[in-house]
């Protein structure tokens, strides 16, 4: 075998892995957008409707924040119960309960909000809404952040 012919074969051999090396890959890459595609894409969010446990578990006048579900809970010295959103009515922000001057506050643009959710101060345009608070058949409080009541909305116990 010559000089020439040896070149020649192992541009061959060369050009030969490069073509099996590109089916390779998008062999490959074919097959993880086929599986990709056959697998749902799920959302998990967080359910709108929840328990919150027992009336009792709530002492009257308390606020209870549920931050990761976006609600206050809230039980008036009567023993009343109503729930608002956390989620500030400006920009959607999550608002925060001070129990130091016992106001809703938004840290973004600063509005600040009464324990009935009413706008005090800041930009916010609307108060904070109020949300569904039922009792189930077991006792237990349900509350549905998807379902808005009105502002005078009450749960008695
Ligand atoms: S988002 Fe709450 S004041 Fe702007």
């Amino acid at each position: 075998m010559s000089k020439d012919n040896q070149k020649n074969v192992s541009r061959r051999d060369f050009i030969w892995k490069i073509g099996i090396g590109s089916v390779a890959v998008s062999i490959g890459g074919a097959s993880v957008l086929t599986v990709r595609y056959m697998k749902p894409n799920v959302l998990f969010e967080i359910p709108t409707r929840f328990r919150m446990g027992m009336p009792e578990d709530f002492s009257p006048g308390s606020v209870t924040t549920d931050s990761k579900r976006k609600v206050f809970i809230i039980r008036q010295k009567t023993g009343a119960f109503f729930a608002i959103s956390s989620v500030c009515s400006h920009l959607g922000c999550i608002t925060q309960y001070r129990s130091i001057d016992e106001k809703i506050s938004c840290p973004c643009h600063g509005s600040i909000f009464n324990l009935s959710g009413e706008v005090l101060s800041g930009p916010a345009p609307k108060p904070l809404q109020r949300v569904l608070i039922e009792i189930n058949d077991r006792g237990e409080l349900i509350v549905d952040t998807a379902i808005t009541v009105s502002d005078d909305y009450l749960l008695r116990v």
